[in-house]
Formats: structure tokens, sequence, C-alpha cells
């Protein structure tokens, strides 16, 4: 029996919350995927987590499951949904977005491709589906460089949206890529100046960095790496103190799984704002986790025709990052 019906406004406690979206995640063979940068309690009650790169991977290879629910942002559960087009692709709250998408609008980036007609068009996931149907081949931070050194040297290629993370591949793998100039808010707030000062502070930290951050940030990092990629230098590493220069959600799954490490959050520039913090991410809740399997809405729908040609561009890096 629903512990609340539709319209409903009581409070429900955290953990009868849990229980019923255990129970409806079983009636409703649904499965819930959720990304590193969601609220803890999200994550604890998450069959998977992972980044961009692994929460594409459940989406296209899980069987015997009706309902994928991601918890994450609106372009996660439109990959989700064009990899499993016969599942109904649930998301918490439907104004999950990305500034970094938003930044990169499918009109304009045509247009700008038709500057570079010989370019093989290379773009980051964090794309609406309009844009991904523009794209030869998409990468993750997860993937990016070794999918872009899977092409000639001399191979023209623009790379959308993500000015940082474009020139951080320019600079690894010695491409001169065209760059689309967009960018996250949330990594592009991360003061470079407090950060010197926390290395000051704690000299045998490990500073641990996103690709999506500017260079001098990446500069100072002794990783750069999507967040599965921090999490796992943070596992190997013998370092005990580690700087995480992400969003901070992460700091839920690194302090759960090495909790004799200590992990020190990076601030943002401004310090009367949390910038480092992804509001989007944030507006999925366990409540509105719980509705959305209770009501099966809202479902991310994709207009089948571009989600045809958005499909081969996710496929193929698929294929390339095996
Ligand atoms: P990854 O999941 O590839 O680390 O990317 C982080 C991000 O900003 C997702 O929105
Ligand atoms: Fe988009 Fe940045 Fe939020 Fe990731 S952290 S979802 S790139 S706005």
């Amino acid at each position: 029996m629903n512990v609340k019906n539709k319209g409903d406004k009581t409070p429900i406690k955290k953990e009868e919350l849990i229980k019923e979206i255990e129970r409806l995640k079983k009636e409703k063979k649904a499965v819930v995927l959720a990304h590193y940068y969601q609220r803890p309690e999200i994550q604890d009650v998450a069959d998977h987590i992972g980044d961009s790169l692994a929460l594409a991977r459940y989406a296209s290879t899980l069987s015997d499951v009706e309902i994928i629910v991601l918890c994450g942002v609106h372009f996660m559960g439109e990959t989700a949904k064009i990899l499993s087009p016969e599942k109904k692709v649930l998301i918490p709250d439907m104004e999950a977005g990305c500034s970094l998408a938003d930044s990169c609008e499918a009109e304009d980036f045509k247009k700008f491709l038709e500057r570079y007609p010989d370019h093989t068009v290379i773009s980051y996931v964090n794309t609406s589906v309009g844009v991904k149907a523009l794209t030869d081949v998409l990468v993750t931070s997860g993937n990016a460089v070794r999918i872009v050194e899977t092409f000639p040297k001399d191979q023209k290629i623009v790379f959308g949206p993500d000015r940082n993370l474009g020139d951080y591949i320019n600079s690894i793998t010695g491409r001169n890529m065209v760059l689309w100039d967009g960018a996250c808010h949330v990594h592009e707030q991360f003061s470079i100046e407090k950060l010197i000062a926390l290395k000051k502070e704690n000299p045998g930290a490990k500073v641990l960095v996103h690709p999506e951050c500017k260079k001098v940030l990446r500069l100072l990092a002794d990783k750069v790496g999507s967040t599965a990629a921090l999490i796992d230098y943070a596992r190997e590493s013998e370092a005990g103190e580690f700087i995480v220069v992400t969003e901070s959600g992460i700091m839920h799954e690194l302090e759960k799984k090495f909790p004799d490490k200590r992990f020190i959050a990076a601030p943002p520039e401004d310090a009367g704002c949390s910038c480092n913090e992804c509001g989007y991410m944030k507006l999925n809740t366990l409540e509105k986790l719980y509705e959305c399997l209770r009501d099966e809405s809202p479902e991310i729908k994709v207009d089948e025709k571009v989600a045809a040609a958005a499909r081969r561009p996710i496929e193929r890096m698929l294929e390339l990052s095996k």
C-alpha cells in the first residue's frame, strides 16, 4: 500500500521513504541509477552509482528491468532512454538540467559546424539530444583522451561544448581541436587562491581535479580525471589526505569507501555561495524519487527520429571505450 497518495503533502520519515522505494523497485522491476553528485541518501538507495560513462553502460546492458530511474540530470536520462528505448526512463525532477549542456544549443552548434565542414565532430556527453545528433562520436570525461587518440594526429576535429575539457584533451594528446566556448558553472567556480592556501595548510594532500575545471587548477593537480577516475586514484594512492576539486556530492562515496583517509572539499570563488554544489543535481530528493517511482512520472521522452541519429555516436563511444 502506498504510504502517501498523489497530492498529499504530509512529510514522510526517511526510513519509511526508503522502505517504500525498495518495495516499489521490486514491484515494478525498476532499477535506480545515481551519479556521484547526487545527495548522499539517493546514492545510498541506488542500485548502481557511477560517473557518466558507467551510467550509460548500465543503461545499455540492464536486462530484466522495466523501469530505469536516472538520478542525475536530464541529459543522462536522455542518454539512458536512447540506449534503452523499450524501457520507461524516469527522472525524479524534470528541471534537473545542466548549465554546460545549455551553453550549446543545437541550432547554434549546427551553424558553428558549417564553418568546419571537413572536421570530425566530437562532443562531450553533457549535451542535448539535438547536439548529439550532429556529432560523430561522443565522449565522457572518463574516456575522452582515449577516444580522441583513436583518430590520426592530423585529423581535424571540432570539440564541444566544454572548453576546459577540450583544452585538457588538447594538452594531453597534442591535438589542436577547435573548441566550442562552453563551460560548467560549478567547475568554473573553484578558487585558485583558496586551493593554493589549502595546499599550504595540507602539504601532504594529493589534489584531485575534474577536467571541467580551468587550466590553472588542473596545473596544480596530482590527478585529473572523471569522478570515477578520481575515486580510483584515492583508492590506489598511498596518501592519506586529498583535496577534492569537483562537485561536493563525490565526498559521500569517498568518505564511505575510504573511512581511514581524509578528504577536503575545495571551496568556490565566492565564499557566500555554495557553487561547488550543482543545484541541478541536488534537485532530486528522496521524496521526489519515491513519488516518481509511485507515479511513474516524470518520464523522459525523446523524439524517435532525433534519438536514432543520437544513438550512433553514443554507441560508437561505448564501442571505442571497451
Ligand atoms: P563525470 O561523470 O564524467 O565525472 O562528469 C561529471 C559531470 O559534470 C557530470 O555532469
Ligand atoms: Fe552540468 Fe556542471 Fe551540474 Fe555536471 S556539475 S550536471 S556539468 S552543471
